[in-house]
């Protein structure tokens, strides 16, 4: 009834939330365990509907869920409720590494049994955990002589908002291309098309709402569509596989959690652990061989131009040069040391060839053999590089022997890479098809022992708790695009958005650490403000390894470009793992001041970043240990800095703090500021 009342004012949506009883036939409720999110699933006219709210608000209005399959009747107008069960869950779990050393699954369960009241008869559950941070449900399909093997043309779940959110995107529809790798846009949820997840909203209210998926291992990715014109409510878009079939199966099966993150303010967005929660836990026998580590590469030059993938005078991938930045990697700290090109493939247009690409055979002046043995000595890891550019049978009937081949020269860290609009057989990047190939590159890599950093991935639906080997990977506009993109780079403002949107489903391999912001020193001249550049000054590229978490995290600069820098200091020093995370103030699109715990320690680190507007702020410093001082490394953008003409002066201070003292932020336009506290004796 309520549902047809259309968007509501609050005041009489909160009347009719109020008078609604509970434990009627049809209609049944889970709260979540601080009682402030409720959750009530019912049926009206045949038809399954759940619906949220928070405080007595609704946040969500009645969203209906249900499929449409070919060959079969949609589940979708004759449904009916017939059982529930309840159970409480509430357990701390350690995570091998993180933004946060422990995580809180502390959650109300609801099953809801539901059968269709026509034939064939066919019966699913739909069970949603209620967290205090958000919540998650999925469908779950028991084996039944009803429903065997089944091919779902359409997920029917919406998520109708209550009120007209503001909500930050990346389209799902750009034409041709599966990416990611994209700038965010902001406006209100009835305006929206088709949009990619995590999608972060705030409300009219200032609830923040974030709506994902989890556990994505054998099924579409999900993204979203606009249900209609200037309403509020978003539909399931399923990514396509052929004949319009999304997905695939066969009873018992079950679709990825879909999730909505709920935070009343800006600083409880992050870090997002509801996704973590609704995986399964790690499936590997140890965790000790996974190391987060920062990394260097012979890798920026290419994306510069004065180095080639390909083979020829400028072929970047020389076993002369992969020792050298062995060498730099050893003698700064870093633990690992990422080469591209160094395999058959790259010569003429790698994507147009690439089924030729081998995972095994290196070119003529690259011994992989020897680099892996030089890199053992020096205490360093070779991360291995395959670029797939989306030939995905290529890439799996190699798998084996590529993998085992570096396993045998003791080689643990493998960056992969899918550019491509389409894959090789046609598939695109969301489709059922690149889900399972995601899965069985991840359980590969962990039986060979391989720590994974994934280039245009699926999104991330924290995978990484049940395998810890899946440590990052891209899935935004990263670095690279300050290197060679049409519109000059990525804005100012880019990093800001970053944090409460693509960083909420988890790591992201950005490569931050570019300090030839005008590229004099690559380029022997510095590029005109139209053209490709990074937008940052120089203290927000440090202070961006803080607030941009990733376990394998990347000092980005040719080795060069960090001689003489006493501003290096920080990227050698500052932590790649946490205990602890604190978003301190921030603005989605304007600024982020976050500060970490090292896991092993107790020492702090601060990254702040701004758009292009100058902003200072007085950061109270409670976050550390009281009674104890602290010596605080301050790099700070210098007078008169600014991304546009003046990126590269920083001030380095040191000054000893307790957490009473109150630092001082001054930021540059398009700058930042980075921090590192450690405990004086
Ligand atoms: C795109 C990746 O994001 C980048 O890091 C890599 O260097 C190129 N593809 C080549 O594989
Ligand atoms: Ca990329």
């Amino acid at each position: 009834m309520h549902r047809l009342l259309g968007p509501l004012v609050p005041g009489l949506a909160v009347a009719a939330l109020a008078a609604w009883p509970t434990g009627l036939p049809g209609q049944i409720s889970a709260s979540s365990p601080d009682g402030r999110t409720r959750v009530t699933v019912e049926t009206q006219d045949g038809g399954l509907f759940y619906e949220v709210a928070r405080d007595g608000r609704p946040l969500l209005l009645p969203s209906r869920l249900g499929f449409e399959f070919q060959g079969a009747p949609p589940l979708r107008d004759s449904l009916r409720i017939t059982d529930s069960a309840r159970a409480t869950h509430d357990e701390w779990w350690t995570q091998p590494w993180g933004e946060v050393a422990r995580v809180r699954d502390h959650h109300n369960e609801l099953a809801v049994g539901v059968e269709e009241t026509t034939p064939p008869g066919r019966r699913f559950t739909v069970r949603l955990r209620v967290f205090d941070d958000g919540l998650g449900f999925r469908y779950e399909f028991p084996a039944q002589a009803a429903l065997d093997s089944f091919a779902i043309t359409d997920e029917l779940t919406e998520f109708a908002l209550a009120d007209n959110a503001k909500a930050w995107w990346i389209p799902s529809d750009r034409p041709r291309m599966d990416r990611s790798e994209m700038l965010f846009s902001s406006g209100p949820v009835s305006l929206l098309q088709h949009v990619q997840t995590p999608l972060t909203m705030e409300t009219e209210e200032r609830t923040y709402l974030v709506i994902h998926e989890a556990d994505l291992e054998d099924y579409a990715r999900m993204n979203l569509k606009g249900g209609c014109i200037e309403c509020r409510t978003l539909r399931a878009d399923l990514a396509p596989m052929t004949g319009g079939i999304k997905v695939r199966g066969r009873t018992p099966f079950h679709t990825p959690w879909r999730t909505i993150q709920l935070a009343d303010s800006i600083t409880q967005l992050a870090p997002s652990v509801l996704g973590l929660n609704l995986n399964p836990p790690n499936r590997l026998a140890s965790t000790d061989w996974i190391h987060p580590m920062k990394y260097v590469g012979v890798w920026w030059g290419m994306h510069i131009g004065t180095m080639t993938w390909s083979s020829g005078p400028k072929h970047g991938a020389t076993t002369a040069r992969a020792e050298q930045y062995i060498d730099f990697a050893a003698a700064n700290g870093f633990g690992g040391v990422l080469v591209e090109g160094w395999n058959v493939g790259w010569d003429g247009d790698w994507i147009a060839n690439r089924n030729a690409f081998s995972f095994t055979k290196a070119y003529p002046d690259y011994d992989l053999a020897a680099v892996a043995a030089y890199a053992h000595q020096k205490g360093v890891r070779l991360i291995v590089h395959n670029e797939t550019s989306g030939g995905i049978q290529n890439y799996e009937r190699q798998l084996d022997s590529a993998y085992s081949l570096y396993h045998s020269l003791g080689l643990d860290a493998v960056k992969t890479g899918y550019v491509t609009d389409t894959t090789a057989e046609g598939y695109s990047h969301w489709s059922q098809f690149m889900v399972r190939h995601y899965r069985k590159v991840i359980e590969t890599a962990a039986r060979y022992g391989i720590m994974l950093d994934v280039h245009e991935p699926l999104h991330d639906t924290g995978e990484r708790r049940t395998w810890p080997n899946m440590m990052t990977r891209e899935g935004a506009r990263g670095q690279e695009y300050n290197a060679w993109s049409g519109d000059g780079g990525n804005p100012p403002e880019h990093e800001t958005i970053l944090f409460f949107t693509r960083m909420l489903d988890g790591p992201m391999d950005f490569t931050p650490g570019i300090f030839d912001i005008l590229r004099n020193r690559s380029l022997g001249k510095a590029q005109r403000p139209d053209q490709p550049r990074v937008r940052t000054t120089l203290a927000k590229q440090l202070a961006l390894y803080v607030v941009l978490y990733s376990p394998l995290q990347m000092a980005a600069d040719l080795p060069e470009n960090y001689a003489g820098q006493p501003a290096f200091q920080f990227i050698k020093d500052v932590a790649v793992d946490w205990d602890t995370t604190r978003v301190i103030d921030g603005r989605i699109g304007d600024y982020v001041i976050v500060a970490r715990r090292a896991r092993a320690g107790q020492t702090w680190f601060l990254g702040a970043i701004t758009d292009e507007e100058g902003r200072s702020f007085d950061v109270p410093l409670s976050f550390l240990t009281p009674g104890r001082r602290y010596q605080a490394d301050i790099y700070a953008d210098g007078p008169k800095a600014n991304w546009l003409d003046n990126p590269l002066s920083v001030t380095i201070t040191r000054r000893p703090v307790t957490s009473r003292t109150t630092l001082r932020l001054v930021l540059a336009p398009g700058g930042g500021q980075a921090v590192r506290f450690s405990p004086l004796p």
